[in-house]
C-alpha cells in the first residue's frame, strides 16, 4: 500500500508508525494523535482508508489513554471485510483517515461513583479497556480495577497481556495503580490455566473465587464490550443485580458497548 495523496473535508490524515500482527485474525497499529482530536478513555473514533469520492470508515475504539501522544488502534482482520481487509495489509509509512470527533458509552462519566469498577471483554472489545485502564483517574475514582478478557484462544489473549504488563511495568502508571489493577484472561476453545465464559462464571462462583467478591450493586460498576450476544447475557446478569444501565447524560452501574468491525 502506498501513502494516500488523497484528502477529504472534515477528515485527518495519519501516518501510520507501527504495526503488530498478533495472531492470524487481529492486529495493532499506531499512529501520532493529531491537535485536534480531545478524547476521553474508553472512546471510540471513525477512522478508514481512503475509496474514491467518498472514504470507506468505520467506528473503532481507542486503545490507548487520552494522555498520550500516540493513537494506537486494535482491529480483527476479516478476509472479505471491505476495510479490514485492505486495513490488515497496512505498512509503514502508510496513512489512514480519522474523523477528529469521539463518542462512547464506555466512560468513567456514565458510571456512579463506587469501589470495584469491573471491565467484561470478549475478543477485541478489550480494546477500549486497555485506554481505560492507562488513565490515572480511573484509579482516582476505584479502589480496585478488573479486568477481564474472554477470547477463544491462547494467542489471542496475547495483545491484552502485553498492554497490562507494560502498564504495570511503566514507573508513573504504576505508581498511580499501586496494586489496584487485576487482569483475568480465559479461553473457552483451548486449554489454559483459567477457562469460560465471563457469564458462566458469574453464575457458578469462580468470579467470586478470582476477584474475592461476587458481582454486587453495591460496591461493582460494570463495562461490558464485546459481541452482541456477549452484550445481552452480560446486561441481563446486571439487571438481576438490579443495577441500571447509565449513559453519558444519565449516570448508571454498567454501561455497554459492541465492539466494532466486523
Ligand atoms: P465461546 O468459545 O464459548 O463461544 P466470538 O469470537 O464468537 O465473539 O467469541 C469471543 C469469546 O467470547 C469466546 O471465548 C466466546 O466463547 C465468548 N462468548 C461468545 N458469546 C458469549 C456470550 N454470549 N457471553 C459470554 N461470552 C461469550
Amino acid at each position: 500500500m502506498n501513502t494516500s495523496t488523497k484528502s477529504y473535508l472534515g477528515l485527518e490524515k495519519l501516518e501510520v508508525f507501527s504495526i503488530r500482527h498478533w495472531t492470524k485474525r487481529t492486529f495493532s497499529f499506531q499512529c501520532k494523535r493529531p491537535k485536534n482530536l480531545r478524547f476521553r478513555s474508553g472512546e471510540f473514533v471513525m477512522i478508514g482508508l481512503e475509496n474514491g469520492d467518498k472514504p470507506l470508515l468505520r467506528a473503532y475504539s481507542i486503545a490507548s489513554p487520552s494522555w498520550d501522544e500516540i493513537l494506537e488502534f486494535y482491529s480483527i482482520k476479516v478476509s472479505d471485510g471491505p476495510l479490514t481487509s485492505r486495513l490488515q495489509n497496512l505498512t509503514k509509512g502508510d496513512s489512514i483517515f480519522l474523523k477528529p470527533k469521539s463518542v462512547g458509552t464506555l466512560v468513567l462519566d456514565a458510571l456512579i461513583p463506587s469501589q470495584r469498577l469491573i471491565l467484561f471483554s470478549t475478543g477485541t472489545g478489550i480494546a477500549p479497556f486497555l485506554s481505560v485502564i492507562r488513565d490515572p483517574e480511573t484509579y482516582e475514582k476505584f479502589d480496585q480495577v478488573i479486568l477481564t478478557h474472554t477470547c477463544r484462544y491462547k494467542d489471542e489473549l496475547e495483545y491484552g497481556k502485553k498492554v497490562y504488563e507494560k502498564t504495570n511495568n511503566d514507573n508513573l502508571l504504576s505508581e498511580i495503580i499501586n496494586g489496584k489493577l487485576k487482569l483475568i484472561s480465559t479461553t473457552t476453545r483451548e486449554d489454559t490455566q483459567l477457562m469460560g465464559r465471563m457469564t458462566e462464571w458469574l453464575q457458578n462462583g469462580k468470579f467470586k473465587i478470582n476477584t474475592g467478591k461476587d458481582l454486587n450493586l453495591e460496591s461493582d460498576r460494570v463495562m461490558i464490550c464485546g459481541s452482541l450476544n456477549m452484550l445481552q447475557d452480560h446486561k441481563n446478569i446486571c439487571l438481576q443485580k438490579g443495577m441500571i444501565e447509565g449513559s453519558n447524560s444519565n449516570p448508571g452501574h454498567f454501561v455497554i458497548e459492541k465492539a466494532f468491525v466486523d
